[in-house]
């Protein structure tokens, strides 16, 4: 097992580490390089099915559902189709209005999940086209549904899920971006301009990792803290949602993410100097925004962990704990915040003493209901 560590204390740190790797490898799976063409062959969505859909579906648990909140900001943004975003767990439940004109996609790092697989039958009977995004090559899923992108992650051994998820948002970059192409919403150049950001991200991530010892300080300060909140607006929203559930998954912290702009609405009575508040600080239309969220923080004494785009902002306050990510886009963003997260979860976790890559009470993959 050492072995298969490769000198990582947890397979969960080698996951996180692997990550550049991972994305490279799903790219090259759809994109040649050298002509710059997209092609998902085994996705079986050609140009006169994406005519006809009129509505997109994404169906998943846990992390793989945060990746679907993601692909629903890129999905809508980039080639202007309506996506609807359900639990696996509760979609069947809701007689969701499918049929000929609606595409279910269904996303699963093993595809095995069992209210995933019974969400892709639901679609099934009811006539709807359904297809899966999914990490384990011939998986349930991966058989079950009319077409598969896969992630290429490779095994993902960590209970909580890193590499997985953000090579299934790099596949929900990758298809908006073959859908756009092939409906004609992206001409070639918009494309080479979109594959050129994707192709810096690896680089990117590499620049993150190498810092990681800023993150293990902050988990070093903050490691008996017993409540986190964190904050994301707009495509970083799910990026605090999986940040939260990356800590309390392996940590046994308590952390809820919340979109910022609803802080107002009812957490903001938790905060005090006992709460550190992370947020996601992406530069762009909502910044300003984030920033007076910082300062209801501060006002109420609130500790403030800043993941900020390109420079350090004093505006986020001189006490502010301040990490900073790469510019990548704002579709690609979601990614390169992903990983602080990540690393501080892990950091607090083996800190803590916790058995990081089989936290008590959770599965790697949920086979029954
Ligand atoms: C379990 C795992 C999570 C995972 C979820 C969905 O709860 O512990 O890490 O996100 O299942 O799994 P799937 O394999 O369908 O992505």
């Amino acid at each position: 097992i050492a072995a298969e560590k490769a000198g990582y204390k947890h397979f969960m740190q080698k996951e996180i580490f692997e990550q550049p790797r991972a994305i490279v490898d799903t790219l090259r799976s759809v994109v040649d390089l050298n002509r710059e063409v997209l092609q998902v062959p085994e996705l079986n969505l050609d140009a006169g099915l994406i005519g006809k859909i009129k509505k997109i579906y994404l169906v998943a648990c846990g992390t793989s559902y945060h990746a679907c909140l993601v692909g629903k900001y890129m999905l809508e943004g980039v080639c202007r189709v309506p996506v609807e975003v359900d639990l696996a767990s509760e979609f069947r439940y809701r007689d969701p209005l499918l049929g000929e004109d609606a595409l279910l996609i269904v996303v699963s790092q093993s595809g095995e999940t069992a209210d995933t697989r019974a969400a892709l039958k639901e679609g099934m009977e009811k006539g709807a086209h359904c297809r899966a995004i999914v990490n384990v090559v011939g998986s349930s899923l991966a058989r079950m549904a009319q077409g598969v992108l896969y992630t290429h992650a490779g095994p993902e051994i960590g209970v909580a899920s890193t590499k997985a998820f953000t090579t299934q948002v790099v596949a929900f970059y990758l298809l908006a971006l073959y859908w756009a192409r092939t409906d004609g919403t992206l001409n070639q150049a918009g494309f080479s301009k979109y594959l050129k950001e994707l192709l810096t991200l690896p680089r990117k991530l590499e620049e993150v990792l190498d810092r990681a010892d800023v993150l293990r300080d902050w988990a070093r300060h903050f490691r008996k803290v017993d409540h986190f909140l964190y904050l994301g607006r707009g495509i970083l929203y799910p990026i605090a949602l999986e940040g939260a559930l990356k800590l309390k998954e392996i940590s046994y912290v308590h952390a809820e993410g919340y979109a910022a702009g609803e802080m107002k609405h009812g957490p903001i009575a938790l905060i005090d100097e006992n709460m550190p508040v992370l947020v996601l600080a992406q530069k762009g239309d909502l910044y300003e925004k984030m920033l007076s969220n910082v300062q209801e923080v501060r006002a109420r004494g609130g500790r403030v962990l800043a993941v900020v785009e390109g420079e350090p902002d004093p505006r986020l306050g001189e006490e502010a704990w301040q990490f900073t990510v790469p510019e990548a886009g704002k579709w690609l963003a979601p990614v390169v915040f992903s990983v602080p997260l990540q690393l501080l979860a892990y950091y607090v976790a083996d800190l803590r003493g916790t058995d990081v890559d089989q936290p008590r009470n959770l599965a790697k993959s949920v086979t029954v209901e």
